[in-house]
């Protein structure tokens, strides 16, 4: 690969060899720069946008299917090709087996693979059971498969194709009739015809609308890249959930699909029929959406689809998480407090300081998160002696602990690799590594060596038999330093700052600087704020534009000319060009090989980079999830990480990558997070207030309300920006107290959602259209959310607002909704926007009417919300109903040895609780009861347990209709779950 000259121009005394001058051993010297040239791949013009590229369906042949037979679970056929081969991206495949087995009542498989799996005789790859556990039939599939909503047939004219239909209503939901099966060593093509203006969701990971619409294309290709608008990013999930709403004519009976979902009648009735779609494949591919159809394109592997029945979102998601790819992991409680992170905390005084800040403004704090700055030199599983040192962190973190706080490190995928000619660069972890043999390897099987944060670097190899084992135990020997309580995995696409083993051969000149300017450095200063800042602080805009402008035009004038001609690449007989492939998907970064390891990088069994490159990301989590379990044993793994694929959430949450401080981000956060609710990652959040460029206090005020009722709420910030922690500013800071007071008293509520999830797969945030499945006019909806099925959220997402509008689902089939802060009943009409007063620092939140809510009072971190007494709130639906659950156990076991659910039920004017199972015990009393939507004071008196709660302990707000009975607690005389209570308003 590239051996770089050491130019003058590329010897600095940058920000980070400075950074270094601070450490106990390093002194000034001037450090190599990997120039940027050494990230450049080649100039490629991906075939969705190139006008001559070849439709396969144009020249390729299709196939045939022969020797069908049915079995108990479906049947079989031979697939052969229908004429000549096309070879048009890669080499035809001559035979394909095709197996089409009913798993289950709700699940069907479609699987076509090489009929001839010879591996030493083959150039394709078909992912393995290992990597990713297939689903497979259930053991009672036999007597279940009946049930099965599906229907598959299939046909030879004019080639094979295969549609799938819903037995219950007879709509097509996936059909390649009229279109060509086109099957490749490199490439995979097949097309369903789907419905006008259909409701497709998912197909992640990338920031674009909820709904994906029809015009776009969804590239699945893990990179490490700054959170562009609908490109590829960091993590892959074929999956798609596909909703349809029909209309029904009550005289004849006959349904007719919406086609137009805005224009849905607000007051007419309708159905919805959701099912889902996963393509268990890890190639790089691409999803065209487009008015008639879809399109799904891979670099390889096989098509291994999997359908989900629904009939509804919940069921769609249960059924994906449950039967194919894991139920999302339990969290410690603790992870629900707030978390606060920085790139730029530069030593342990720093946050002492943070620390003491929040208290000082009294504002809850519950995890610190560190980022590079932490290591010796961006070395994982190491402290800068001089910044952090070990001793000062030991006594930090018992402070720490002792405070009830929590501290979560970075910790980077790639692993620095000494400098051979400098014995004291030694890196025990890269020692320990190398000796285990757990690191990739170029062809020739030397190591494969990248470029990251430290220098240049080798990458695990999760293939290779000792790579876990050695991670845990680097794990469980720094934690004997550092006692961390979780762990943040950042750079897992895998990312890599230049193309090929550009370390190879240079390792002399390590410890190198990366081929870009480390934000805040000289060229790379961050000058850039939110839209509206050029209202709110003209002058400081004005300023920080020019500057900008002044630092772009400089750094324009240095870029790479792009004017050579494009590589493109024709298929090789019986080979493959796994770094050029001859499709060319929308990859952001271009070159399948820039700013990653490259696609020919060797695994420990021989299996080539370019075929698992998007699982990088899911196994890191793997291994550290056993780890954590190692360091921790029996409690659950807090992990955050970066690239994901379908099923990370067994392991792991998620958080949304380098977003920047524009409303912008904030906006699609929910959909992003919506979007992650389907696949299984419930825990999620966004940098909030946003990570690159810089914030103000508008945006930062609203996004600390609006990431209050995400799951994962941190807030984050790149090196050198402005500071934006929530005290910087009054307002935000009394903003965040009231958005942070609502969160903490919901905390109970959060949990029994996530155990919820964990044990069901059910969603904790939820779109608006999959708690109301039968309003056509929430498809697209992306500006509100709902955390679970009870509280409404309504943000402000635009500058220099003071309200917003908000749609309130239900009202026409009884549903009430409640203000959070007043109680009083929404008044709104069904289907349209209602506007809403949203001055900053305020967040728009309502309780759905049937809902029973056990609360807590909010305190400074969540082990002191968990001692506090517990209230109950109670919204009425339209026939004085209400019903609730809570689910406790001690916040940190894998298998807790006891827990509790406790059920509430309310009717005609009685509140049952009833402990339904497990005896934990939290040792809390009740406090109040909280009666919302009465039509007027009880006049009858309101008891518990029988006994007369006396009056002075009842409030009665008549202006909400709420009713407040107070010290409910004194009257039971015990903790509030010990047993069953009632109470009554008469
Ligand atoms: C990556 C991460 C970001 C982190 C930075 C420095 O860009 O996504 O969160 O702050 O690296 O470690």
């Amino acid at each position: 690969m590239l051996l770089l000259p050491l130019a003058a121009s590329f010897l600095t005394l940058s920000g980070f060899a400075q950074a270094q001058t601070s450490t106990a051993t390093a002194t000034y010297k001037p450090q190599f720069t990997v120039p940027a040239s050494a990230d450049y791949g080649a100039n490629l013009i991906p075939n969705i946008l190139d006008p001559e590229a070849v439709d396969a369906q144009t020249v390729c042949p299709g196939y045939t299917a022969s020797d069908v037979s049915q079995n108990d679970y479906g049947f079989t056929a031979l697939l052969t090709l229908a004429g000549e081969a096309c070879n048009v991206y890669g080499n035809d495949i001559e035979t394909l087996n095709l197996t089409v087995a009913y798993q289950n009542a709700d699940r069907l498989s479609i699987n076509i693979s090489p009929a001839v799996i010879d591996a030493s005789n083959s150039s394709w790859y078909v992912l393995p059971d290992e990597l990713i556990p297939r689903p497979t039939a259930d053991d009672d599939a036999a007597s279940t498969i009946a049930n099965n909503d599906f229907d598959v047939s299939w046909d030879n004219e004019p080639s094979f194709a295969f549609t799938v239909k819903r037995r219950s209503t007879g709509d097509v939901v996936f059909s390649t009739a009229g279109s060509k099966l086109v099957y490749e060593d490199q490439f995979i093509e097949f097309v369903t015809a789907m419905p006008e203006n259909y409701n497709v969701y998912g197909l992640g990971e990338h920031i674009h609308n909820l709904r994906l619409g029809n015009n776009y294309t969804a590239t699945l290709y893990a990179a490490d890249v700054g959170d562009p608008i609908d490109y590829n990013i960091y993590g892959s999930h074929p999956f798609y959930l596909d909703t349809r709403y029909f209309s029904k004519d009550n005289a004849t009976g006959n349904v007719t699909l919406v086609t137009d979902t805005d224009g849905a009648d607000a007051t007419a009735e309708y159905e919805s029929y959701s099912h889902g779609v996963f393509l268990r494949n890890a190639h790089g591919q691409e999803v065209l959406l487009r008015a008639e159809n879809i399109t799904w394109r891979t670099l390889g592997g096989s098509i291994d689809l999997f359908f989900f029945d629904g009939p509804t979102q919940v069921d769609v998601t249960k059924q994906f998480q449950f039967g194919a790819v894991g139920l999302p992991a339990m969290q410690q409680y603790f992870t629900f407090g707030y978390h606060q992170c920085r790139w730029g905390y530069a030593n342990w005084s720093m946050l002492e300081e943070l620390i003491n800040d929040f208290a000082r403004f009294e504002i809850p704090l519950e995890t610190v998160w560190v980022d590079i700055d932490y290591m010796d030199q961006y070395r994982d599983w190491t402290t800068d002696a001089n910044t952090f040192p070990v001793p000062e962190g030991q006594e930090f973190m018992k402070t720490l602990h002792d405070k009830g706080l929590h501290f979560v490190p970075i910790v980077d995928s790639a692993i620095y690799i000494p400098n051979p000619d400098n014995a004291s660069d030694a890196y025990a972890t890269y020692t320990r590594g190398h000796e285990a043999d757990v690191f990739l390897k170029n062809p020739d099987g030397s190591e494969y060596i990248g470029s990251v944060w430290p220098g240049y670097t080798v990458f695990p190899d999760w293939h290779a038999n000792e790579s876990v084992s050695w991670w845990s135990d680097e794990m469980v020997r720094w934690h004997g330093e550092i006692p961390f309580d979780g762990i943040w995995i950042d750079m897992s696409e895998v990312s890599s700052f230049c193309v090929g083993s550009c370390g190879s051969g240079n390792l002399s000149l390590n410890p190198v600087h990366p081929p870009f300017a480390l934000p805040g450095e000289p060229g790379n200063l961050v000058l850039d704020y939110p839209e509206g800042f050029n209202l709110t602080n003209a002058t400081e805009a004005a300023a920080a534009a020019s500057a900008s402008s002044s630092q772009a035009a400089a750094a324009s004038s240095t870029a790479a000319s792009t004017t050579q001609a494009y590589l493109h690449t024709t298929p090789t007989p019986g080979q493959r060009n796994v770094n050029h492939p001859p499709y060319v998907i929308n990859n952001v970064q271009g070159d399948l090989a820039v700013h990653a390891v490259s696609p020919n990088a060797t695994h420990n069994d021989g299996v080539q980079e370019y075929d698992v490159h998007n699982l990088f990301g899911h196994q890191i989590l793997n291994a550290t999830y056993q780890g954590l379990l190692d360091v921790f044993p029996g409690k659950r793994p807090f992990i955050i990480g970066r690239s994901t694929f379908a099923g990370s959430g067994k392991w792991a949450g998620h958080w949304g990558g380098d977003n920047a401080s524009k409303f912008a981000y904030m906006y699609f956060s929910i959909s992003q997070a919506l979007s992650f609710s389907l696949f299984g990652i419930p825990m999620f959040g966004v940098d909030t207030c946003g990570f690159n460029g810089n914030t103000d206090e508008e945006l930062c005020s609203r996004w600390m309300q609006l990431s209050a009722f995400f799951p994962f709420y941190r807030n984050h910030n790149t090196l050198s920006a402005r500071a934006q922690e929530p005290y910087r500013w009054a307002s935000v800071a009394e903003a965040t107290k009231t958005a942070m007071a609502v969160r903490y008293a919901l905390l109970p509520y959060l949990y029994t959602l996530f155990h919820a999830a964990h044990t069901t797969g059910s969603t904790v945030m939820r779109a608006l259209a999959w708690e109301f499945p039968s309003e056509p006019a929430l498809a697209a909806l992306e500006t509100q959310f709902l955390l679970g099925p009870s509280v409404l959220v309504a943000p402000v997402l635009a500058p220099n607002a003071s309200s917003v509008d908000a749609v309130f689902p239900g009202l026409s089939s009884g549903t009430r909704w409640f203000d959070w802060y007043t109680h009083a009943e929404v008044a709104a009409e069904p289907g349209k926007n209602t506007t809403l007063a949203a001055p900053l620092g305020h967040i728009p939140v309502f309780v759905r009417g049937g809902s029973v809510l056990p609360l807590q009072a909010p305190a400074l971190t969540t082990r002191d919300a968990r001692k506090s007494a517990w209230d109950v709130l109670i919204a009425l639906d339209n026939s004085g109903a209400a019903t609730g659950s809570l689910y406790l156990d001690d916040g940190e076991s894998v298998s807790p040895s006891e827990t509790l659910d406790v059920a509430f039920a309310v009717s005609g004017g009685r509140l049952s609780v009833s402990v339904t199972d497990g005896g934990f015990r939290d040792g809390n009393a009740l406090g109040d009861v909280l009666v919302l939507g009465l039509e007027g004071r009880p006049a009858g008196g309101v008891f518990v347990q029988g006994k007369e709660v006396e009056d002075a302990k009842v409030v009665w707000d008549e202006g909400a209709g709420a009713l407040r009975v107070g010290g409910v607690g004194e009257v039971l005389g015990s903790e509030a779950w010990m047993g069953g209570w009632v109470l009554e308003w008469r």
